[in-house]
């Protein structure tokens, strides 16, 4: 069961505040009766028309995109820049799974499908997000030993899973290095690795669970295989305590 605006949205015709707005004006019916108020629950069973309209679920869909840089993780931008919607053309009211920001690159899954978004994004699942970082000067072990015990960021401790220098420039006076984490906070590595005093000048996610960006070249995109989206809903099973 479920609330009869959420039911409406994800039918793809409009917004969740769009299909409050047509209930509370009394232009939607359950079972042939108009329903004004917005508690009410409905099951698949039940026959929805908006506008005397039958309401056909959504066919559920799922993209892997390499995110460029210079692009917004928006369904939507006030300001009128690209976003990561519009490198996927189709008719479904897909979007991303979590954020990456404007100049981050790489793996980002965009979907219609609320269930599979939260599997990856909940805490509870642990999913791991494999970054590289690019940072402006030279980064020493303890850099990486200070970071892999927790670092504060803003009212919660995080706890990289997984860190690791993959190269050092010496000429150009900068680090590579490779971060593991289960969380999804914004500009969570950016404030990681502020928080020791570096830099990120460029950032790269590498991986979302086992999601990588396999022959995609930057900006390109692929549907999920069903397998694929299996794997994401076998993760209800494996739940942290
Ligand atoms: N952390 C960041 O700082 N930026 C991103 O885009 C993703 C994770």
């Amino acid at each position: 069961m479920e609330r009869l605006q959420k039911r409406i949205a994800q039918s793809g015709l409009m917004s969740r505040r769009k299909a409050e707005e047509l209930i509370q004006k009394g232009q939607v019916t359950v079972n042939g009766k108009v329903v004004t108020e917005l508690g009410v629950k409905v099951s698949s069973k039940d026959r929805i028309e908006v506008d005397q309209k039958l309401l056909l679920k959504e066919k559920k869909v799922y993209y892997l995109l390499n995110k460029p840089r210079g692009v917004v993780t928006t369904t939507k931008d006030e300001k009128k820049r690209k976003t990561v919607v519009d490198l996927i053309p189709c008719s479904e009211r897909i979007y991303p799974v979590g954020r990456l920001d404007y100049d981050t690159t790489g793996v980002l899954l965009l979907t219609n499908d609320g269930e599979f978004a939260n599997l990856l994004m909940h805490p509870s699942y642990g999913v791991e997000k494999i970054y590289l970082a690019k940072l402006k000067g030279i980064i020493k072990g303890s850099s990486i030993q200070t970071l892999k015990k927790g670092i504060q960021i803003g009212k919660e401790k995080v706890y990289p899973t997984k860190v690791k220098i993959k190269k050092v420039d010496s000429k150009t006076q900068t680090s590579f290095v490779e971060i593991a984490l289960q969380e999804g906070k914004n500009h969570e590595v950016k404030e990681l690795f502020k928080a020791i005093g570096f830099e990120v000048i460029k950032l790269t996610r590498k991986q979302y669970g086992f999601f990588d960006t396999t022959g995609l070249k930057s900006g390109a995109y692929r549907p999920l295989t069903p397998k694929e989206v299996s794997k994401v809903y076998a993760l209800k099973m494996k739940k942290k305590k």
